[in-house]
């Protein structure tokens, strides 16, 4: 990991359109004044984080959290509503081919009509690379994802965990310096998603890329990554707290101290959600006693 920074998110927040939602609740009712009055509609709130060039970052977070979200607006498949994200200091202001995804799900990802080769080639060809070198590059990023021997095989041919490593050469292929990866291990059974984060370390430290990585699986996150950020719960959520994992790859999941270490940022998950749904409570509390107040007040002036 270099000492540049790579990815910058500073104060950023993230709301979607509320429009659609407002108008299931009329107005009047109470559905509709306890969302408007009580709650943020802000999804992400806040948000501050340095990853550096060439880092290995994972992102934890209760579902809902907004961790998608998050990886959405730094693909730029999605705009934020306030602050900065930037990479290499420029704003991120849409999809670029320095920054390649991954997906949870690899069947919505691959192109079911192409063989393998074909779709790992398709981003290559798009950018317009010449037959033969599009092929080398295609061939050697199955050969790293292990793959090799299947070049000529349909996605239905695949297994669950194969179909997924061509998704991952696909995005090696098009040799992006940062991979924004959202739980893409997380349909996978558990002795191919330990073969793929074997891979994934193999490639990440063969390649320097810097790697964004969500998991709800915690003995993953202290598998692979090198820092953790840990979200609190939306809305309004934002990072919390953020964990350096201080040893050294490759990384033993049955050593004790990896076993103690897990414990500890799963304490960490856990007080994050707790407190700031704590702070939730607090302040819907407080708004529902303000409103009763000012209904005292009114009834009183009529
Ligand atoms: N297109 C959308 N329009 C409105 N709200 C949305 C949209 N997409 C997501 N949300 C809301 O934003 C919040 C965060 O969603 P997001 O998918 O980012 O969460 P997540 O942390 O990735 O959850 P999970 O761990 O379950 O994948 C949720 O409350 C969700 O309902
Ligand atoms: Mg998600």
């Amino acid at each position: 990991m270099s000492e540049k920074v790579k990815i910058r998110i500073d104060h950023m927040g993230k709301k979607y359109d509320v429009e659609n939602k407002a108008l299931l609740f009329t107005k009047g009712n109470s559905a509709h004044d306890n969302f408007v009055g009580h709650e943020s509609d802000y999804v992400l709130k806040n948000v501050n984080l340095e990853i550096k060039e060439g880092e290995f970052h994972i992102f934890l977070g209760a579902s809902g959290c907004g961790k998608t979200t998050l990886l959405n607006i730094v693909a730029g498949f999605l705009n934020k509503t306030e602050g900065h994200v930037t990479l290499d200091d420029k704003e991120i202001l849409g999809p670029g081919s320095e920054r390649g995804v991954v997906f949870q799900n690899a069947d919505s990802a691959i192109f079911p009509w192409l063989t393998v080769q074909k779709n790992v080639e398709y981003g290559l060809r798009m950018r317009g690379v010449k037959k033969d070198e599009r092929r080398k590059i295609a061939f050697d990023a199955l050969e790293l994802v292990g793959l090799k021997g299947h070049e000529n095989k349909y996605p239905d041919e695949l297994s669950g965990g194969m179909k997924q490593r061509v998704q991952i050469a696909r995005s090696i292929a098009a040799n992006p310096e940062v991979l924004i990866m959202d739980e893409p291990f997380g349909a996978l059974d558990a002795q191919t998603r330990r073969t793929l984060q074997d891979e994934l370390i193999r490639i990440w430290k063969k390649t320097g890329k810097t790697i964004l990585f969500v998991t709800h699986d915690i003995a993953e996150a202290v598998y692979l990554g090198e820092n953790i950020s840990i979200f609190s719960v939306a809305p309004d959520a934002s990072i919390v707290d953020k964990i350096q994992v201080p040893y050294s790859y490759p990384r033993n999941i049955n050593d004790e101290k990896i076993g103690e270490f897990i414990k500890y940022t799963t304490e960490k998950l856990e007080n994050a959600i707790r407190s700031s749904k704590e702070k939730h409570e607090q302040k819907k509390l407080t708004a529902s006693e303000d409103y009763e107040e000012e209904e005292a007040v009114s009834k009183i002036a009529v």
